[in-house]
């Protein structure tokens, strides 16, 4: 399948709060694609603190974090971040690709010009950021089965005892929306003394203890917390949270926080009203749970094939492009807009309609849904 950028607008969006509706073609539909789980990205409170930083210090701050963009008020948010997640120390960065497939090499100490031999275990089914992380290493990396655990431990015992190790994973997984054995991967992650890199892009804002994600069950010292600010937060961002040695390191050798302008003021304000908001949002992240739990139940009744979602995530695995392409033609006419997953995304074989749930979507809209897919079925 050629990839195409399609455009969409919204319409009367913050102004009539029409929250999950997009306009594709001139045409309105129901926006089943979306990663704005909370909905923050119309937020009113986010709105008006950036318009408010822009106002203060302008539309960029025109230089990278360690020349002068380090607005002073960039540590007031990573000190927030930093208590919500329960860890020493964080920081912020630009977009979550360039985070992940610059902060690896820089943990590993593989950056340009440096090479250090390390062991790196990677879940098969790891994010495209993280992948191109690992291959900047230029290691050796072991890509372990999606989720296996007996696999991964098979590996590390092969590995050679003396050499550094980083066990890499995402906590849900973006394409899948199965969710990691956070407490045995930590229990792995000690036995062989190696790093644990838990990315919570999907996971940060709806689960754990106050929407800290995943990870915020317990704590390990070798643990690294990356996510994005781009899917629950509504804005743009991403971010690495650590001990304070690590975060040292960080600074002195990843190249994606050194060589690359900082954010603009009103990304940056967002990102702190967002996290102002987050411990609040206890409804809206029980109501994403619960419709997501609604449309699993009745889409499992239909016989469609989900894989281990557990989550908001819920990918229809038809395993075929055509199907995929025929399904989300179909949905479109009947005021629907999903997006096909197709290879190399995912495995051929495993294609899939993805749906994500936000915490806005009424759960009428969601009983239509299924009377529509019924009526194909
Ligand atoms: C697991 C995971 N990590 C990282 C990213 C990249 O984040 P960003 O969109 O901020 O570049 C994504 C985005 O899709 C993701 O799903």
């Amino acid at each position: 399948m050629k990839r195409q950028l399609q455009n969409v607008n919204f319409e009367n969006r913050i102004k009539e709060k029409n929250y999950d509706s997009i306009i594709v073609s001139g045409k309105k539909l129901f926006n089943f694609s979306s990663n704005d789980y909370l909905s923050l990205s119309k937020n009113k409170k986010l709105i008006s603190e950036s318009k408010k930083w822009i106002d203060l210090f302008g539309v960029g701050l025109s230089s990278s974090r360690l020349i002068s963009g380090n607005l002073e008020k960039i540590s007031e948010i990573e000190c927030l971040l930093s208590k919500f997640l329960g860890r020493e120390k964080s920081l912020i960065f630009s977009g979550g690709f360039l985070m992940n497939s610059t902060l690896i090499p820089a943990l590993t100490n593989n950056n340009v010009g440096q090479r250090n031999d390390v062991q790196i275990f990677s879940d098969k089914l790891n994010h495209a950021s993280i992948n191109y992380g690992c291959y900047l290493t230029r290691q050796k990396i072991a890509r372990y089965n999606h989720l296996d655990l007996n696999h991964l431990e098979f590996l590390l015992k092969k590995s050679e005892k003396k050499k550094p190790k980083f066990i890499i994973t995402e906590t849900i997984f973006s394409m899948d929306g199965d969710t990691i054995d956070i407490e045995n991967l930590r229990f792995i992650a000690k036995k062989f003394n190696a790093f644990l890199y838990l990315d919570e892009a999907h996971s940060l804002g709806i689960y754990g203890k106050k929407g800290a994600g995943i990870s915020s069950s317990g704590k390990y010292e070798k643990e690294i917390i990356v996510g994005t600010f781009g899917k629950s937060f509504g804005c743009f961002g991403s971010f690495v949270s650590a001990s304070r040695k690590v975060i040292e390191k960080i600074v002195n050798s990843c190249s994606g926080l050194i060589y690359t302008t900082a954010l603009p003021p009103a990304v940056y304000a967002s990102i702190f009203a967002a996290l102002k908001l987050m411990p609040s949002l206890n409804s809206e992240r029980k109501k994403i749970l619960e419709n997501s739990k609604f449309l699993r139940t009745n889409l499992s009744d239909l016989s469609i094939d989900l894989g281990y979602s557990d989550s908001h995530i819920i990918p229809l695995i038809l395993k075929s492009e055509k199907m995929c392409l025929k399904l989300k033609k179909y949905l479109e006419t009947n005021g629907y807009f999903v997006k096909a997953i197709t290879s190399p995304t995912v495995m051929k074989g495993k294609e899939r309609i993805r749906l994500s749930v936000t915490a806005t979507m009424k759960r009428k809209k969601l009983g239509q849904f299924l009377e529509i897919l019924k009526n194909l079925i």
